[in-house]
């Protein structure tokens, strides 16, 4: 085995070195790299640590939360909070904003602790979702909607997935790199750099159990695709549902694809199923920095500017020429439908 490795320490020193900076952003960085390296150990040891199965409590959006669900959600408040580089918190499993007082960073953290988590009885993978937010000069932190910034305002956002391995998925805006977690020495290493999306692709992620309540724009690209070689598109696709965002694209990161959980007739009052501010906003980053493409179906994921923390919104993303042909499916039908 080679030791020529560059750890995940190395390459923030590298970067930080490269743009001359303080320091404070390995760091922000770095209380992640913790934080997920902590989680990694709870999710592996599952069943025999007493981890799985319900807490016996809701979140906020009134799902059933899982033991792991608390207890990565305490983790990541705990170990980001020490260092004082985070003002603040958001947390899908939290109402409001968490406040570290006396911390004297100036970055706001959101975080998915453990997303799809309906995996986690039955040892499939899971993940973790975070967002870095700038806290604006002059504004303090106690004024929630300063939270509210668009998704092109993040300074960093990744991801963990906890799956046959453990890997950070990070991007600074300098493009995505990927690093594995090497169990026996607890180092994340840079397997993956530079990782990059297919503009073309033929698999697509969606719960076709929702197939009945779908826009007509999203059941034409479905279609089309299922019709394979002697349909529209005239060759066969392949299908894929892990039921974890983290984990659907994550495959697309490493062989292109599409994934959707599009607004449908049932969730269309909430506004869609994932959450904008600590779902869809930083995987639609790291995607756009893969070279893919991020939209709700109509616009582009990045440029909504958000109305509440815990927002709901369509997404759609993955390979740039399937996501661009879903976008005109859906400018198609508006136009046929007179809506603009
Ligand atoms: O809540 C988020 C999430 O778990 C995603 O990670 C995943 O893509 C989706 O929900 C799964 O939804 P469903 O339960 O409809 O399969």
């Amino acid at each position: 085995m080679s030791y020529k490795r560059i750890t995940l320490s190395q390459f923030l020193m590298d970067g930080q070195h490269r743009r001359g900076g303080s320091g404070r952003f390995t760091s922000l960085l770095t209380d992640i790299r913790t934080t997920c390296k902590m989680i990694s150990h709870e999710v592996n040891r599952g069943a025999m640590a007493g981890n799985l199965g319900l807490a016996g409590t809701e979140n906020v959006q009134g799902e059933d939360q899982k033991k792991l669900d608390v207890l990565a959600n305490e983790i990541f408040l705990h170990m980001t909070a020490q260092s004082g580089n985070y003002a603040a918190m958001a947390s899908e499993e939290l109402e409001d904003v968490h406040i570290v007082h006396g911390a004297s960073g100036r970055y706001l953290l959101l975080f998915d602790p453990l997303d799809g988590s309906s995996n986690i009885d039955i040892n499939i993978a899971v993940g973790s979702i975070f967002s870095i937010l700038h806290l604006p000069d002059g504004v303090d932190c106690s004024d929630r909607s300063v939270f509210l910034q668009p998704g092109v305002k993040q300074v960093a956002a990744g991801y963990a997935i906890y799956g046959s391995s453990t890997m950070l998925v990070l991007t600074t805006g300098e493009g995505v790199n990927g690093f594995t977690l090497d169990q026996n020495i607890g180092v994340f290493v840079l397997t993956h750099p530079n990782m990059r999306i297919s503009e073309d692709a033929s698999e697509f992620a969606i719960n076709a159990s929702r197939s009945r309540f779908w826009e007509p724009p999203v059941k034409r690209y479905i279609d089309e695709a299922l019709a394979g070689t002697e349909g529209p598109r005239a060759k066969d696709f392949n299908m894929r549902w892990v039921a974890a965002m983290v984990a659907e694209v994550h495959r697309i990161l490493c062989r292109g694809g599409v994934f959707m959980y599009p607004v449908d007739v049932r969730n269309a009052k909430q506004g869609g199923k994932l959450r904008l501010m600590y779902e869809a906003n930083p995987m639609a980053f790291i995607v756009e920095q893969a070279g893919g493409m991020a939209i709700t179906g109509r616009d582009r994921i990045m440029d909504l500017q958000p109305q509440g923390l815990h927002q709901r919104v369509g997404v759609v993303l993955g390979s740039k020429n399937e996501v661009e042909r879903i976008q005109r499916y859906h400018r198609e039908y508006d136009a046929s439908a007179g809506k603009n």
